[in-house]
């Protein structure tokens, strides 16, 4: 049986810019290429969720605009289930700016447009109408939304999984239910705890922090080249991601956190369910762009074999 997840999240249409390196402030500096791309945290993952196999259910808001209309029609092909997506006549689609770098390194600038009208009570509705099995969020919809949701899905036993970025210093943490994982990367991680983590001593200390903010059965750091560290709120245990040349970090982590939520949901296991999203994320930064960098079922298995992974 499929498993079902909920993202409850945002949609972008993302504007993704190559440059050799990034302006300094007050510089113009001409691009190498451009595309107009299906992005946003939310939809990334929801489509990672169907790539993978998952009944993908999509809990998100556009604008009645172009964008709006192309990123739906984008989410109905890639397998997403659109049937709690809102429409919204008063304001525009979410743009991005993805500025990326020679490196594969990104800098990225959001305008919310419809998303920030994604509210408490159509996500609730949403949640009860498609009775998934697993729910999904990341920040970039309203808080109080994300919030609502974590207090539902606590008190209806869903297991909740948290991709926390983009981290503000005005979120208060302690506002959510607990969750099932709560999962930062690097740059969230040091809004929330104060604390870059070099080794894994620090990286135990930045997850005791973290403990103190957000109840989760488990805190999954996301370390890019590194991989990830669990922590399970005793031990800490770091499992390397796997080598490839860097393109486009894009989607990175709303790659590694859906394809996590999904394994986990299948196997209970959240180390091989962390292997299975690390082997997503890497081959998901190989490649340009967002929504078509993630890969599908075939070619993961692909990456598997070539690589000798044992998940
Ligand atoms: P995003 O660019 O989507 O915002 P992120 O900053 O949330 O990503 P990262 O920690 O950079 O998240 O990366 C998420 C996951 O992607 C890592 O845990 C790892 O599995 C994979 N990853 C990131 N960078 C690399 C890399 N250079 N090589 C291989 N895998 C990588
Ligand atoms: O995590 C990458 C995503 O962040 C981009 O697709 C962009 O739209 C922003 O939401």
């Amino acid at each position: 049986m499929s498993i079902k997840i909920l993202t409850v999240s945002s949609a972008n249409m993302d504007l993704n810019m190559r440059v050799n390196e990034c302006p300094l402030k007050g510089q113009t500096i001409i691009g190498d290429s451009y595309s107009y791309v299906s992005g946003g945290k939310g939809a990334n993952s929801a489509s990672a969720v169907a790539k993978l196999g998952g009944k993908s259910v999509f809990c998100a808001a556009l604008g009645n605009d172009e964008n709006g209309k192309i990123l739906k029609s984008i989410y109905e092909k890639t397998g997403i289930d659109t049937s709690c997506i809102l429409v919204l006549e008063d304001a525009p689609t979410g743009l991005a700016t993805v500025t990326v770098e020679a490196d594969g390194a990104n800098r990225i600038v959001v305008f919310s447009g419809a998303n920030a009208a994604l509210s408490a009570e159509h996500a609730v509705k949403s949640a009860e109408k498609s009775k998934p099995d697993a729910v999904f969020c990341h920040f970039e919809i309203p808080y109080d939304t994300v919030s609502a949701v974590s207090h539902y899905c606590h008190e209806n036993k869903i297991p909740m999984f948290i991709d926390a970025g983009p981290a503000s210093e005005d979120y208060d943490l302690l506002k959510l239910a607990p969750v099932f994982v709560f999962s930062p990367n690097e740059t969230e991680l040091e809004i929330y705890t104060g604390t870059e983590p070099k080794n894994e001593n620090e990286m135990l200390c930045a997850a005791r922090k973290l403990q103190t903010l957000v109840k989760a059965e488990y805190y999954v750091l996301k370390l890019g080249k590194r991989g990830v560290a669990v922590y399970d709120g005793k031990t800490i245990n770091i499992i390397p991601t796997y080598d490839v040349k860097v393109v486009d970090t894009t989607a990175a982590g709303d790659s590694f956190t859906a394809a996590m939520t999904l394994e986990y949901m299948r196997s209970k296991d959240i180390y091989r369910a962390c292997r299975y999203g690390n082997a997503v994320a890497s081959i998901t930064v190989s490649r340009q762009g967002a929504l078509d960098a993630i890969p599908d079922e075939a070619e993961l298995e692909k990456f598997i074999a070539e690589k000798n992974i044992i998940l």
